[in-house]
């Protein structure tokens, strides 16, 4: 029977631990990509990915693997990425699988999304199998690493691959344990269809093209489907595996991951984690489905150019469909005209966000800085959540506000604890506990404002440990701060686009920093703006930018027109990126400058 020789994993990791090279090396080895056609990180297929070196986006490809008993086996192997901002990429990829090939760095050891993603995989009853990779660099410890996957983790690493994925060294060890370990679907042929949607992108030709696991039946063209939660109904024109590129088939059967195309251009009717099913023969019960995601951060995003609202909503639709963690309404500024309220899952999801709505979709936008969600209790009982800090109530209408926390987990070795928890400390965390994880490494566990966590409390966690430590961390609870809104002036005018949140021991401080910033960073105009901090009535900083007088250009005396028109040039596209807010041009620098604290 044909699932018995299906398996399907999915690789995962802690970021850089070598998941994209590993799957390099597996698709060599089966044959799968022709060697003219090979390239480094060969899955990651977005422009942003290979430029960042890192993966954001799953993606699902299917093998074939000749197996040392002779059979082939059908692979359908899906790389994950490996940062925190995108685990829910890794959820979604895992219950597509049977197996997990988790992948641990033989220097760096267990880390803490090395403990993330495997309890996520642990949570869907996956099959484990090891592979320490790396075992080439001179500071590589396999034995080591073996011990500590079982110490922390609590898995069995005996027969754990040792790997290479660089130096092509125990792929074909893998292959074999993933066919002996892994085990085939199961999910009956005659059954009535149901199908996972773990992916989908919208393709201009084809409409929607859903990634689907088949879990029982079988889909093929001509077939009537009905998505279980949306309720629509759709034919199908295509089904089909990537391999990596797209292969069209005749059908998909229960155990098989692949995609449906079915003309669908309704973009708002299909959602990740839907059940696809047959209108002849439906199904009664979806299939369980994901776990909404809650956005850790909130930002404005407006287009430049007020036309193009329209384009902007129209794009940010087709790419939750790729994007399945984003969230966003509309929302109006007086500053900045109208945009949307985007959610995302931490800074680097809201980066490769602003970056593919630009690529992607040929826009240009200004984004506000990014604000938790604050809950402020009010005087007359009730809770308003306010995920834009220019929408905090006015301060004699408020009781308490409360903030997000997390349960932040950091590894470290033993020598950089000291340094951890001082950081912790000034970012106003709260000890919980310590582990040793083994003579060396310590796991540190610290309950933390996530206002405190998400912006550039990651770096300053790596340079204050040479780059040692790794980071997770999970929502935890709402806990009542001492917080305060500040409000920013130009020319006189709140501009509400600028107001931030602080504690209070910080506010003043934080108030004096950003009007000094903002001096710096908006353009001196033809006439003089002075800055001001706010916080309620009081005003807690002033400053003024001059009225200009001299053309920039006249300060270059060569005269060299080269570097006049680069002058002008780079002038013209900086102020592409500006918003004129009431008289004031504001570049788009300085809508993020309430992010970086000293
Ligand atoms: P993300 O997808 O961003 O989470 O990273 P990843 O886990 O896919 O890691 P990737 O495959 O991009 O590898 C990270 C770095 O490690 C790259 O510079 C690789 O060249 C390197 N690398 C991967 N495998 C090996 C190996 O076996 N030995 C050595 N020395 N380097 C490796």
């Amino acid at each position: 029977q044909h699932q018995r020789y299906i398996r399907n994993f999915s690789i995962v990791a802690h970021i850089d631990h070598g998941k994209s090279t590993l799957a390099d090396r597996i698709l060599e080895l089966t044959d799968t990509v022709d060697k003219r056609d090979m390239q480094d990180q060969l899955l990651d297929n977005m422009d942003l990915e290979r430029e960042r070196g890192i993966t954001i986006k799953l993606n699902a490809v299917e093998l074939n693997y000749k197996a040392k008993d002779g059979h082939t086996y059908e692979f359908h192997l899906i790389d994950t990425p490996g940062h925190v901002d995108f685990s829910y990429e890794v959820s979604r990829s895992l219950a597509a699988c049977e197996g997990a090939v988790l992948v641990v760095d033989a220097a760096q050891g267990v880390e803490a999304q090395t403990l993330a993603n495997v309890y996520l995989a642990l949570d869907d009853d996956l099959e484990i199998v090891p592979v320490i990779n790396k075992i080439d660099l001179p500071s590589a410890d396999p034995e080591m690493v073996r011990k500590e996957i079982e110490d922390v983790i609590g898995i069995d690493a005996s027969e754990a691959v040792l790997a290479s994925a660089k130096a092509g060294i125990g792929i074909e060890e893998l292959l074999e344990q993933i066919v002996a370990k892994v085990p085939a679907p199961t999910g009956e042929l005659t059954a009535p269809l149901r199908a996972l949607i773990f992916d989908s992108v919208y393709d201009d030709y084809r409409g929607v093209v859903l990634s689907v696991r088949v879990f029982e039946g079988t889909v093929k063209p001509g077939d009537k489907i009905r998505l279980m939660n949306s309720g629509s109904e759709y034919e199908v024109t295509e089904v089909g595996v990537n391999s990596p590129n797209p292969i069209k088939r005749d059908m998909l059967m229960a155990g098989e991951v692949g995609y449906i195309t079915a003309s669908i251009k309704d973009i708002t009717e299909t959602r990740v984690g839907d059940t696809v099913t047959a209108v002849s023969n439906p199904a009664t019960e979806a299939l369980p489905g994901y776990r909404e995601m809650v956005p850790m951060v909130y930002a404005g995003l407006y287009p430049t150019d007020n036309a193009k609202y329209v384009d902007l909503r129209e794009a940010l639709e087709k790419l939750k469909l790729n994007d399945a963690a984003l969230e966003f309404e509309p929302e109006s500024s007086q500053a900045l005209g109208f945009g949307f309220r985007c959610g995302f899952l931490g800074m680097l999801h809201m980066d490769v966000v602003q970056e593919r709505l630009e690529r992607e979709f040929n826009l240009e936008l200004i984004t506000t800085a990014p604000s938790v969600t604050y809950h402020a209790n009010l005087a007359d009982g009730t809770q308003k959540k306010v995920e834009n800090p220019s929408d905090m109530p006015e301060v004699a209408s408020i009781r308490s506000i409360e903030e997000p926390f997390v349960k932040a987990t950091i590894m470290v070795p033993s020598d950089y604890v000291g340094a951890v928890m001082e950081l912790c400390q000034s970012r106003r965390g709260q000890f919980v506990t310590m582990d040793y994880l083994d003579d060396s490494r310590v796991n540190v566990i610290y309950k933390m404002p996530l206002s405190e966590i998400i912006f550039d409390f990651f770096d300053k966690l790596k340079s204050s440990t040479r780059g040692y430590a790794s980071l997770d961390y999970e929502l935890d609870d709402y806990q009542e701060s001492d917080l305060v809104k500040i409000d920013i002036l130009l020319n006189g005018e709140k501009v509400d686009a600028l107001s931030f949140i602080s504690h209070r021991q910080f506010a003043e401080r934080r108030g004096r920093e950003i009007a000094t910033k903002l001096k710096k960073l908006i353009p001196r105009q033809n006439f003089e703006i002075p800055i001001q901090a706010a916080i309620g009535a009081k005003i807690v900083a002033r400053t003024t930018i001059k009225a200009y007088r001299k053309d920039v250009t006249s300060k270059i005396h060569t005269g060299d027109p080269d570097r006049r028109a680069k002058l002008l040039d780079k002038q013209k596209r900086g102020k592409e990126r500006m918003k004129s807010v009431g008289t004031v041009n504001v570049p788009q620098e300085a809508f993020m400058a309430v992010l970086q604290t000293d």
